[in-house]
């Protein structure tokens, strides 16, 4: 599906100043000289029989990087995950293991720790605590997410 994008004189407010003659924004540059949008090419989508809403798993503490991976180390935006249904619910039946302090949700590269097997113990730890303490559930229900 091609989007149009907002326009690209919105954008030129943060790259005039910003990567000012980097190549890799010469895109919004050109359209903000001629006028002509940007195709936005949306990579992560869901069919329309399914709900879906970010601001309820940003504020449980779900990262970007759950679904859509390292966006920060790719040259070009493609699935990480395959948002398929399993890929929902394997998350939804345990989200101890995937929960994170807010604050470090758009944090990609975060971790508890750097040490990978104290990192899982934390995670499960502190996941384990958030889930309990903000109350979280296991939306398994079909009706959670077909509306
Ligand atoms: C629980 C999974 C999940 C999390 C966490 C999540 N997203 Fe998404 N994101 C999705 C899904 C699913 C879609 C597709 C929605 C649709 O069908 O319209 C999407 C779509 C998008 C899009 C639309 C553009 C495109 O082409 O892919 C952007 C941008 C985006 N997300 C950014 C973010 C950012 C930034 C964060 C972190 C603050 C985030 N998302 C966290 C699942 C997630
Ligand atoms: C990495 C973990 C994770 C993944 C992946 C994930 N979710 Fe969630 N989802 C959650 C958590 C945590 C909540 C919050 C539960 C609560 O508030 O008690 C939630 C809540 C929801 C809700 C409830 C929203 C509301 O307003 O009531 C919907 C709908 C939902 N998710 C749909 C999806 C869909 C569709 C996908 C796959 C594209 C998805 N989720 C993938 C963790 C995840
Ligand atoms: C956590 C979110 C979530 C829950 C809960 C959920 N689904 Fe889904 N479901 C999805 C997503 C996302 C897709 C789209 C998968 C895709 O695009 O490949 C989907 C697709 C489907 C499809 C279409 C399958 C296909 O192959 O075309 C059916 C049927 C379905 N779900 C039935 C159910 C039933 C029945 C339940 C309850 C037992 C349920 N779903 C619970 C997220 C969910």
């Amino acid at each position: 599906m091609v989007f149009q994008s907002p326009g690209a004189s919105t954008c030129m407010n943060c790259p005039s100043t910003v990567l000012k003659d980097d190549a890799r924004l010469a895109i919004v540059r050109n359209s903000a000289a001629t006028g002509k949008p940007i195709a936005w090419v949306q990579v992560h989508i869901t069919p329309d029989y399914v709900y879906f809403n970010h601001s309820v798993h940003v504020a449980r503490g779900i990262s970007c990087v759950e679904c859509h991976g390292r966006v920060d180390q790719m040259d070009e935006v493609y699935h990480a995950k395959p948002f398929s249904m399993s890929f929902c619910l394997d998350c939804h039946r345990d989200p101890a293991a995937h929960i994170r302090p807010p604050s470090k949700v758009t944090d990609l590269g975060w971790q508890w720790s750097t040490n990978s097997e104290r990192n899982e113990e934390l995670q499960m730890q502190n996941g384990t605590k958030f889930v309990h303490d903000w109350k979280v559930q296991k939306l398994e229900d079909c009706s959670a997410c077909h509306r």
